[in-house]
């Protein structure tokens, strides 16, 4: 292992002082977030699952306070994935309802802030009320130009791929494009993100050490931040932490790198 020279400990310090330490010059562009331990954070205090998705949700509107105050272009949040429909009926009809109501409360903050809200996913897999909510929070926001909230929900990485593909087929046999123009480029235009910079970190709760089908293709070359503390429990000061060790990182895009050169 390679020692980093003047890395501070950042668990040491306040709220405050991981603000001023952060390089304001040197912000992810756009951080990943995948909400993790919920249920395990309820299980722990004997509450049901349904109690940690509550409070998981003051998180999630906390960190997007943080992410807009910071100057971030975008943060996405991973809320519902495609598989989560395998979870009891009742949770899921909770979730939903969870999510109608983070949308609501958002609303006035996204408005006062700046936000943009957007949406990656099967979002026509949604029920209607869910729809709704969803296009209204879009309609409401969409000319805002700060933080670009994008939620992830009845999202896949494989189905996005795979809806890619499809756009693509759809496309070559109408003759709107040519299959040898073709590229990681225009691959990347037919994805969900198609307006949206790759993410530059990824955070994951709970310390579960897997991408569990989120971003698979946009996720090439994140930073990848897991931390045990679970979602109820992550607030501004830890989303400030991780900030602040990407910033410790070096990025090499599969070149050698400054820290391999000295040596
Ligand atoms: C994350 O918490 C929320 C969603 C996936 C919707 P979990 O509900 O997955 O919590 P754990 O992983 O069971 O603790
Ligand atoms: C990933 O968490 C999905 C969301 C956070 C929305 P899960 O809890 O569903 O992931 P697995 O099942 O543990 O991989
Ligand atoms: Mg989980």
């Amino acid at each position: 292992m390679l020692k980093k020279k003047n890395k501070p400990d950042v668990r040491k310090f306040s709220k405050q002082e991981l603000w001023s330490m952060i390089d304001h010059n040197n912000l992810p562009k756009h951080v990943a977030v995948i909400m993790d331990g919920n249920g395990r954070w309820a299980r722990s205090r004997m509450l049901p699952r349904v109690a940690g998705h509550r409070v998981g949700m003051e998180s999630a509107l906390k960190i997007v306070e943080v992410a807009s105050d910071l100057g971030l272009n975008v943060l996405t949040l991973y809320a519902f994935s495609a598989e989560n429909w395998r979870r009891p009926a009742d949770e899921v009809g909770a979730l939903m309802k969870l999510l109608v109501e983070f949308l609501k409360r958002e609303l006035i903050s996204m408005k006062k802030n700046n936000i943009c809200f957007q949406t990656i996913g099967r979002i026509a897999g949604l029920p209607d009320w869910v729809q709704q909510q969803i296009k209204w929070s879009i309609d409401q926001t969409c000319k805002n130009t700060g933080l670009i909230l994008n939620v992830a929900l009845n999202y896949g990485g494989q189905q996005e791929i795979v809806d890619a593909v499809k756009g693509i087929v759809r496309d070559v046999e109408h003759k709107r494009l040519d299959i040898n123009e073709l590229d990681e480029e225009t691959f990347s235009g037919y994805l969900y993100t198609a307006d949206l910079p790759d993410p530059d970190l990824l955070i994951r709760t709970s310390g579960e050490m897997r991408i569990s089908n989120f971003l698979l293709w946009q996720l090439a070359y994140a930073e990848m931040l897991i931390t045990p503390t679970l979602w109820p429990d992550f607030r501004k000061r830890e989303f400030l932490q991780a900030i602040l060790e990407y910033q410790q990182r070096e990025r090499r895009f599969g070149t050698i790198g400054k820290l391999v050169q000295s040596k």
